[in-house]
């Protein structure tokens, strides 16, 4: 008796198959590429090229912090003189771990020993050791640089002699006024599938839309909704930008007999994403851009964190600005079901983004999926960076010295009546289009002239292409 069929075809499409389903749950090492992120495995070395944010600066008491971070055990802390400190864990001494060091005026002291590290990893003082002992010449803690920006540690783990500029974006500081408030989550899963979810942007349609509850009070659904403009199924266009190292998708909906509602997410890699207003609303838009930016962190293969900022300002969901105090360590102030702090039985019944992602598996199986046209952009996004950690992609993604760099992510609501039948589905393609060709223009402008242009160019496009 066999339990293979003649064709891996015939064993997938077969009902009442599943005798014959054998799946190799192992993570392949062509998955492991993008998926591993420890030292020395190729992801690993890729993202250690850029900042990554580490954890909130309101994490840091006046006692140190153990993370984990890139398969790394890390200890941070803020130096009474005001530095920030990130060193490997355990004490070069004997290995004792420096969560429980004292923070010290300079640096931070080991509990067992005394060994004072800098915030470079210099040992200072070694008060065990004779006065003439030449260890402290010999011997360096691990550490990295690091520094605090608006609520968020980042820190650059790489080699030293390939440090990048921090990227700045536009969005950080328009419009005028707007307030960058840091926030974290954790989840129980792979970073990719937390990447990869936001370019699925599909999967709005149909598990932010209720469809999958039946059996729910109305607060709880109410909060699972993004918008009523997210219940369209929308016409979607995905994009490589930044010379292959970033990707973006446009979702065209129409959301009124008269509007149009174009809406442009961006992935810069390694794992950096903006993304547009949480709450939109078609009456309201006329142009807005970031809402949120966050980058997604491997803790380890099983677990991430995502860190980064809600964006709040007169322009973009004006009426959530209230929110601010909900985020914060693992706390975000949108959707319960992006965050673990739900019962199992919440989660059932409505399922929101965090059991999506989390349950694909600790770490998900490409090998086992079977995609369709809804996956190009995933798809996509694991070519592109595939090709950027093999070092394919025509640059290596950092941004240049001294320059704000311009963000696609946009939410653009454009008048534009109705056509008949299969027309308006072709409208709403190239009104899209057209919208990127705006964001891209944007992309070779200095940083002053980039609004005022998108707004004009969209002016000349609402109302009739
Ligand atoms: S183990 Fe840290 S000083 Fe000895
Ligand atoms: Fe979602």
């Amino acid at each position: 008796m066999s339990r293979v069929l003649e064709t891996p075809r015939k064993r997938d499409s077969l009902p009442y198959g599943g005798y014959y389903r054998h799946d190799d749950e192992s993570v392949p090492k062509s998955e492991r590429e993008l998926t591993h992120a420890g030292p020395g495995s190729p992801m690993g070395e890729y993202m250690r090229r850029f900042w990554q944010p580490v954890c909130l600066s309101q994490e840091l008491t006046d006692v140190p912090k153990a993370i984990r971070i890139l398969h790394e055990d890390l200890v941070v802390f803020r130096d009474r003189s005001g530095r920030i400190g990130l060193l490997h864990l355990h004490c070069s001494h004997r290995g004792t771990s420096l969560e429980f060091g004292i923070v010290q005026q300079r640096g931070i002291r080991c509990c067992y020993h005394g060994w004072l590290y800098d915030v470079d990893g210099t040992v200072l003082e070694m008060p065990c050791e004779p006065s003439d002992t030449r260890l402290k010449q010999t011997v360096c803690q691990g550490a990295y640089p690091a520094f605090e920006r608006d609520g968020i540690v980042f820190a650059y783990m790489g080699p030293p002699e390939a440090k990048p500029v921090f990227p700045e974006y536009d969005a950080y500081r328009m419009p005028a006024g707007t307030r960058l408030v840091p926030f974290s989550n954790l989840y129980a899963c792979n970073w990719l599938q937390v990447y990869e979810n936001l370019i699925d942007h599909f999967h709005s349609a149909v598990l932010h839309n209720n469809m999958t509850v039946d059996s729910i009070d109305a607060e709880l659904a109410a909060g699972l909704n993004l918008g009523e403009g997210f219940r369209e199924m929308p016409v979607i266009e995905w994009h490589a930008t930044r010379n292959g190292n970033g990707l973006i998708f446009s979702a065209a909906r129409r959301v009124a007999d008269d509007r149009i509602w174009i809406r442009i997410t961006e992935q810069n890699f390694p794992n950096f994403v903006a993304t547009a207003s949480l709450v939109p609303s078609a009456a309201r838009l006329r142009h807005t851009t970031v809402a949120m930016s966050r980058w997604q962190v491997p803790v380890d293969d099983e677990n991430m964190i995502v860190l980064g900022w809600r964006h709040f300002n007169d322009e973009i969901d004006p009426d959530h600005m209230g929110c601010a105090e909900d985020c914060g360590v693992d706390r975000i102030d949108f959707l319960d079901g992006q965050t673990r702090h739900r019962t199992y039985d919440e989660k059932q019944r409505a399922p929101g983004d965090y059991e999506a992602m989390t349950s694909q598996r600790p770490v998900a199986l490409h090998h086992l999926e079977h995609p369709g046209k809804s996956d190009v952009g995933v798809y996509t996004c694991r070519q592109l960076l595939r090709d950027a950690v093999r070092g394919k992609a025509s640059s290596n993604g950092h941004a240049p010295a001294g320059e704000s760099l311009p963000v696609y992510t946009s939410d653009s609501v454009l008048r534009l009546p109705r056509r008949e039948g299969p027309e308006d589905r072709e409208l709403l393609v190239q009104t899209a289009r057209r919208v990127v060709e705006i964001m891209r223009e944007c992309d070779e402008l200095p940083s002053a002239e980039r609004n005022e242009h998108a707004l004009k160019r969209l002016d000349e496009l609402d109302g009739g292409l």
